[in-house]
């Protein structure tokens, strides 16, 4: 049987595509697996519908895009549930016996990168719904591309050649992480893999602009993750269940509304691995 053309149909805002026609149960010939890279590159969220994979599908559909990333158990505040599979992580509110299933509870998720604490952040992120609430609990993705190019002159001026520094005592609901590590990356980062110039602001929670008075660091963050992550950058993502979510950790924020703390969310989630982020 010929293989099935696949279709990458753009979301029309400043990031992201949906690719139709493609079944990842399958191990897809180089040439899909090319096109999606490419697609990918393009437009740094890609939603694939109607998926019904295993752990283990999932799992080999992102080991073909590169390396992933183990998971350190308790690096979110969950529990490392299916815990033969070392590359999993599951997101989710659901408490069974008195244990949290998953990382991340339920509630807001404010707008960050996965990871930017770490001295080499995760290159991509992916979540696959296994159970989503009805409403709510949507995933949104903001264009650090399209963020730097609307940069003015005086503001990319004042962030050139600076780092940002990425706490890690904190998660995005701003519970506590046990054993937090930071780190610090160029504001104007080159893609390591795309090779395009983006903003990278990480965290904002206990940021600060390395090497600037702390008054005018918080003045100027505040002004760039209002810019960074205003309504034209962005895309918003309702959940289905089937839906398998691939999004670009370095050239993307996102962020997570909220949802019925009594509905079951369940995803799972593999990282893949990064490398270091040169400046612009
Ligand atoms: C994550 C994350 C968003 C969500 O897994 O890194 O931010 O919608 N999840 O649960
Ligand atoms: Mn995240």
């Amino acid at each position: 049987m010929p293989e099935p053309v696949l279709e990458v149909i753009p979301t029309g805002a400043a990031l992201g595509a949906e690719v139709r026609r493609v079944d990842l149960a399958r191990e897809l010939p180089d040439a899909v697996m090319a096109s999606i890279r490419q697609a990918f590159d393009r437009h740094a969220v890609l939603r694939f519908r109607d998926q019904r994979l295993t752990v283990e599908q999932l799992l080999a559909f992102g080991r073909r895009l590169g390396p992933l990333d183990p998971t350190e158990p308790g690096a979110y505040g969950g529990r490392h549930d299916l815990a033969r599979y070392p590359d999993l992580m599951i997101v989710s509110n659901v408490v069974e016996d008195g244990v949290a299933v998953g990382a991340l509870g339920d509630g807001e998720l404010k707008w960050h990168s996965d990871m930017s604490n770490w001295r080499v952040p995760p290159w991509a992120t992916m979540l696959y719904a296994v159970e989503v609430p009805e409403q709510g609990g949507d995933t949104s993705f903001a264009s650090m591309y399209a963020a730097l190019a609307e940069l003015t002159t005086a503001q990319r001026a004042r962030i050139s050649g600076r780092n940002a520094w990425s706490d890690g005592t904190l998660d995005a609901r701003g519970k506590p992480i046990p054993n937090p590590v930071s780190a610090e990356h160029p504001l104007i980062a080159r893609h390591p893999f795309s090779g395009r110039d983006l903003l990278y602001p990480g965290r904002r929670w206990n940021g600060y602009v390395v090497g600037m008075p702390r008054a005018e660091s918080n003045v100027l963050l505040d002004e760039l993750w209002a810019l960074a992550t205003e309504p034209r950058f962005v895309w918003t993502q309702s959940w289905r269940r089937g839906d398998l979510i691939l999004w670009d950790n370095l050239a993307t924020l996102h962020q997570r509304s909220t949802f019925d703390p009594h509905a079951r969310r369940v995803l799972w989630r593999l990282q893949l691995t990064g490398r270091p982020i040169p400046e612009a």
